[in-house]
Parts: C-alpha cells; sequence; structure tokens
C-alpha cells in the first residue's frame, strides 16, 4: 500500500531562516514556495531523492501550524506516503480503524488526493496518504508540490 516517502514535513517557526539553514549547512535549492492565505502558513520544498522535504511556517498567530509551534515546538509536523490509490486503500478495509483528521480523502495540490491519520491513531505520527494524479506527463518527482496541508488543525491536539 505504502509505495514510497513522497515527503516529509517540518515544522519552522520562521521559514526565511529555515530556508537559509538548509541552503547553508546542505546547498539545497529549494523549488517551490507558496502561501497558503486560507489556513494561515508558508512552505518551501527541496528535493531529497526522490521525494522531497517541505519546510512549513505559520505566517498568523491563528494558523493550525501556530499551534501546533507553541503547543510542541520545531520539528517533523507529518510523513506523507505515496499509495496507489487511495480510494482502493479505503476500500479494502485496511485502513477501518484508523482515525483521519477529517473527511478521507481532501483535495491536494496539481490533482492529487490526500488524506491524514491522526496521531492518536499511530502512536504520535502524523501521517499523510497521497494519491498523485495518474496522468502527470514525465516522472516531475511531486518536487514544489506545496500542497495545502489541510484537514489537520485538528491534528495538533495529540
Ligand atoms: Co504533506
Amino acid at each position: 500500500m505504502l509505495r514510497r516517502i513522497d515527503h516529509i514535513a517540518l515544522l519552522v517557526p520562521d521559514l526565511e531562516q529555515a530556508m537559509a539553514l538548509y541552503r547553508e549547512h546542505f546547498g539545497v535549492t529549494f523549488n517551490g514556495r507558496e502561501r497558503n492565505e486560507e489556513q494561515g502558513f508558508e512552505v518551501a520544498s527541496f528535493a531529497a531523492g526522490d521525494g522531497h522535504i517541505e519546510l512549513l511556517a505559520p505566517v498568523r498567530p491563528d494558523s493550525f501550524l501556530a499551534a501546533a509551534l507553541q503547543k510542541r515546538g520545531p520539528g517533523i509536523h507529518h510523513i506523507a506516503f505515496e499509495v496507489e490509490d487511495l480510494d482502493e486503500c479505503f476500500a479494502e478495509g485496511d485502513l477501518s480503524g484508523l482515525r483521519f483528521t477529517r473527511d478521507r480523502a481532501q483535495r491536494g495540490t496539481g490533482g492529487s488526493r490526500i488524506a491524514f491519520v491522526h496521531p492518536k491513531s499511530l502512536l504520535g505520527v502524523l501521517l499523510e496518504l497521497v494519491d498523485l494524479p495518474k496522468n502527470t506527463p514525465g516522472p516531475e518527482g511531486a518536487v514544489g508540490q506545496a500542497e495545502a496541508e489541510g484537514g489537520n488543525e485538528d491534528a495538533t491536539a495529540r
């Protein structure tokens, strides 16, 4: 069911500072930077193997990420696995008994569909399942895919 790690999302208090840190020490090149006004955060990403690392930072105090920072400090926010077919995952029943942060499938960026397993169901880990669009031309690697990390305001309460 879990094919590969699509991305690991790191929660940081200051995006500029975090980007500078990764540039300085690891020489990474950031591919995308996107601001989600609705949910009050900003995300920047760089490639790591065939996946990517996302840096997430709140841009206003009422963002769910500001609450998460307050509660737990910076660190790993979630791990995202690519799955073959999200609907199939649910249909097969393997996921039954797991708590999800919202309705199961939400819309991610670029036509992807995502779902978040609540950390209370998975020993403290917020796990994202990503079903990438099948009609994407070429191995675009999902880099710079700054998805709306939707639906996880409730996941900060673990
Ligand atoms: Co994510």
